[in-house]
Formats: structure tokens, sequence, C-alpha cells
């Protein structure tokens, strides 16, 4: 049995992947500080309190454990925020990425899928589907932060001391079918769990930024992928590099390639309401604001790659089984608490 690490397996996308993961047949080992994440969250596998900054602790895991491969979620996630406080995003994003790195290359461990983002694109023409190839130019020290970790993973790979496979993701959504693990970010800031919390009445109603750009509605058009469809993709995405023959001491070279996780398909924010409406049967009130700064129009993937490399097919791109899956976790998860 393959074992996998997984910092930052406590947090949304992580804790999915943990589940689908054990679903296969490996054995994981979380490792979170839980400054985001859930204990609760963590459906089976080991668990280690610590953070991926702690590079002891990381030499005492990697020698511990015969780990296989790791899974790297581990990071800060609001852009908004990292404007505000640059040093906090590359402390944790790319210095602890960095630790983490080097941990695995001291313990001869060659196999990492890391979390990346479109927000390594920046902005780009409107109406343009991005492939993986685009101009990279982040737009905030978020995006900045990751890059530079797809960087040190290209490079290091580049000595043949890794097998490296960065993913792409666009926007997040859903939640697991079966209500057991959801979205909670806290505060919240991505648009679907902000316009249940409208829908159940959580907050009084849903701000629209922006309904003058260059779109179909006027308002900002975003790719999103179900949370589960997103595990799915790491776990092929484990399965293509533990497949790859193994790198040696600078005879093999390594490994290291780039992938955009979306479906191709973009939603409107008016859409994405619409969807809201239809799946909780509820009408709520929503305030029509001006843009907001660094918001572009449109953020498409072209996933193709993606598919073609990992046989990745997303299984629910429909935008009502997203919001009804966040929908059904959210009420759950109100009533447990
Ligand atoms: N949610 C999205 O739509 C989205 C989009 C693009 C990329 N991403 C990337 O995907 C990854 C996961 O995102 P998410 O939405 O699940 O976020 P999340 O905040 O729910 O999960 C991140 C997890 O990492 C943990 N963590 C943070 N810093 C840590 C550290 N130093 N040591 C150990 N654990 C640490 C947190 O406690 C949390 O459990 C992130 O790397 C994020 O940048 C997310």
């Amino acid at each position: 049995m393959k074992t996998i690490l997984v910092p930052g397996g406590a947090g949304f996308i992580g804790s999915h992947t943990v589940s689908a993961l054990l679903a296969q047949g490996y054995h994981t080992v979380t490792l979170d500080n839980f400054s985001n994440g859930h204990r609760d969250a963590v459906v089976g596998g080991d668990i280690i309190e610590g953070d991926i900054r702690d590079a002891e602790l990381l030499a005492k895991i990697f020698s511990d454990r015969a780990i296989d491969a790791v899974i790297h979620f581990a990071a800060f996630i609001e852009a908004g925020e990292s404007v505000v406080d640059p040093l906090k995003f590359y402390d944790n994003n790319t210095s602890g990425s960095l630790t983490l790195i080097r941990a695995m290359t001291n313990a001869g461990v060659q196999n990492i899928v890391f979390s990346s983002t479109a927000a390594v694109y920046g902005q780009m023409e409107e109406a343009t589907s991005l492939s993986e190839d685009m101009p990279k130019a982040p737009i905030n020290p978020y995006g900045q932060s990751k890059w530079a970790v797809e960087c040190m993973l290209r490079d290091t790979a580049t000595t043949g001391a890794l097998k490296a496979v960065a993913l792409r993701y666009f926007n997040a959504a859903g939640a697991d079918p079966f209500g057991k693990l959801g979205e909670r970010h806290d505060p919240e800031t991505h648009l679907i769990p902000l316009i249940l919390q409208a829908a159940s009445g959580q907050r009084d109603n849903i701000k629209m930024f922006g309904t003058d750009y260059a779109t179909p509605d006027g308002t900002c058009v975003r790719d999103y992928s179900h949370v589960c469809d997103l595990a799915d993709a790491h776990v092929k995405a484990l399965s293509h590099l533990l497949a790859l023959p193994e790198t040696g001491s600078g005879e093999a070279a390594g490994f290291y390639d780039a992938f955009n996780l979306g479906t191709g398909t973009g939603f409107s924010v008016r859409e994405v309401i619409e969807s809201a409406k239809r799946v909780t049967g509820t009408n709520f009130t929503v305030v029509e604001e001006g843009r907001r700064a660094g918001d572009p129009a449109q953020l498409v993937a072209n996933p193709a790659k993606a598919q073609k490399t990992f046989n990745w097919q997303p299984a629910y791109p429909n935008l009502d089984d997203m919001v009804a899956h966040a929908w059904q976790f959210m009420q759950k998860n109100a009533a447990n608490t």
C-alpha cells in the first residue's frame, strides 16, 4: 500500500482528496496546523498536527515513515489579504513549500503533486480560455507565492531530484455529494457559499461587483470545478507520477509539468445566483455594486491537457449539482453546530 503525505489535508480540497485517496486504497498521513482546516474533516488515515515550516518535524516524518509521495495543499488562500500582508503569504506558501521540498529531497522522496492556481496567469485578454503555456504574470502576492513554488519544483526536477505535477485550479466549488464534507472557510470569500449564506438568511444580501463587463450578461465569468472532480484529478495525477520511472542521482531526468483543472465552461455571477435561487427555492436580495479592482472579466480554463494526460473527465460539470451539494452540506453543518 502506498503512503501519501497530505499537508493541508484538513482543508476544503485536501479533505476531499484524502477521502478519495482512502477510497482508492492509499494510506494517508495528513499534516495540518489547523490554521484554517478542521480535524473532523479528515475522514481517515493518520493525522499529524504540525507546520510545513517545521524542518525538524518534516525530517522526522520522512525518516519514521515510508512516504511514497506528497500531495501539498497547505497554504493561505486569500488573494485580497495577500495584498495587505504579502510576507505572510511568502512565508507560508513559498518559504513553507521550500522547507517541504528540501525535506523531501533530503529524504529521497521524489513525487509531489502541488496545489497551484489560475492566479499564476494574472490579467488575461477578455474572452480567452487559458492554456498552460500562457504567460505567467500574477497580479497579487498570493499568485506570485504559488508561481514561485512552481518554479522551485520545475528547477529541482531538472536536477533529477523530483517528479512533480502542479495542478492549477480555477474555482473549487460544491461538496461531497453524501453531505459529509464541504467548504468551511472562515471568513468565507468564495462566491457560491456567500450566495448560499444569503439564501439561508445568514447574510442580508449578496453583492454583485460589476455589471458592465464585456460578458454576455455584464457580470464576471468564472470556471467552477466540483471539489470531488478536483480530488479525482489529484488521484489521477498521483498515479501518473508513480508510474513514471524513478529518478536517480542525475542519471535519469526528473519530471515537472503543470495542468489546468477546470471544466472549460464559464458561468457568470448572475448565472450562479440564478442557480442558487433554483436549487434552494429561495429568493434573496441581490445588490449591484461597482467593479472591484483586480477582477478580470473572465477566467476560464482550457482543461484539454489534464483531460488527455490523466484521462480526467469531470463527473459534476453541472453548476446546479455543485450548488446543490454545497447547499446540502451547509444545511447539514448548520444542523450539527
Ligand atoms: N479553493 C479554491 O478555489 C482554490 C483555487 C485555486 C487554488 N487553491 C489552492 O488549493 C489549496 C487548498 O485550498 P483550500 O480551498 O482547500 O484551502 P483551505 O484553507 O481550506 O486548506 C488549506 C489547509 O492548509 C492548512 N495549512 C495552511 N498553512 C499550513 C502550514 N504552514 N502547515 C500546515 N498546514 C497548513 C490549513 O489549516 C488548511 O487545512 C491551497 O494551496 C490553495 O492555494 C484553492
